[in-house]
């Protein structure tokens, strides 16, 4: 038996499946561990070759509710302050937080989404960086006035949720604020894929997601030290605009 992923269960679910107190992998640890590495390498692959390519033709229009929680962080960012932009793909919002006078900063795991937004934005400095490693990346800490990670969380497996989360808040100047999606599932999840997975986690046209459970989700930002200041539901997207207290 593999070691126990830690999942717990509440009455507000963001889905119709209900994660069991403690989620096991039923397979050696070594097992899960290599399975979740080759769904990066895999997500790396595909977003350097295929998805960079058409991202901006396809996925370039910003949701009202999209543009409204980016107008509400760069509303309380300091003037002039530096935002980090987390999983930042092609660099979708750089063009309304610069317009909001904020520098900013992109990292993404992926090499090939990076070159589509340095094509755009020369002078935004990039980094291929993982948000996994983000809490080792000591020289991005306590640096910014903002942060925003949208649409990627579902990226990341439930293992990865703690420290992602603590990395994320790792990065931000003490009162900053945060803007982080969390997709939403509402259709049941087809069975799964490979059994190396865990309730919750999907792989479809080759691409990895994970759809965390709410209460989960509201744990582990608050056990990295998140406060949730305002919320809402649209697009398949839960909005958290976070506070860093
Ligand atoms: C759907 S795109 C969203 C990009 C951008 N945030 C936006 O809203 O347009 C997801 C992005 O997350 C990146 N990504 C996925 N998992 C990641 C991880 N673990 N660390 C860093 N970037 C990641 C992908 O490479 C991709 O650029």
């Amino acid at each position: 038996m593999g070691a126990p992923v830690a999942g717990r269960s509440g009455t507000e679910l963001s889905c119709p499946w209900a994660m069991p107190d403690t989620v096991s992998v039923n397979v050696p640890a070594a097992d899960r561990r290599a399975f979740l590495a080759e769904r990066r390498a895999v997500s790396i692959q595909r977003f350097d070759a295929l998805h960079s390519q058409h991202y901006d033709a396809h996925w370039a229009a910003i949701g009202a509710v999209h543009a409204d929680f980016i107008a509400r962080l760069t509303g309380l960012a300091r003037a002039g302050g530096e935002v980090l932009d987390a999983a930042c793909g092609t660099g979708k919002y750089w063009p309304a937080l610069i317009a909001a006078g904020l520098r900013v900063t992109g990292i993404d795991q992926s090499a090939g989404m990076l070159a589509q937004a340095s094509r755009k934005h020369p002078d935004v400095p990039v980094r291929v960086l993982a948000l996994q490693d983000l809490q080792d990346t000591a020289d991005l800490h306590g640096r910014f006035d903002g942060l925003i990670c949208v649409d990627a969380l579902e990226c990341v497996a439930p293992e990865h949720w703690p420290g992602v989360t603590s990395g994320l808040a790792a990065t931000l100047r003490t009162g900053a604020s945060a803007y982080v999606t969390v997709e939403l599932r509402q259709s049941p999840l087809p069975p799964p894929a490979d059994p190396r997975q865990v309730p919750g986690e999907v792989i479809e046209d080759d691409s990895y997601h994970y759809y965390p459970a709410r209460p989960q989700v509201r744990e582990w930002l608050n056990a990295a030290g998140f406060a949730v200041s305002q919320q809402a539901d649209n697009n398949e997207y839960w909005h958290l605009l976070l506070t860093r207290p």
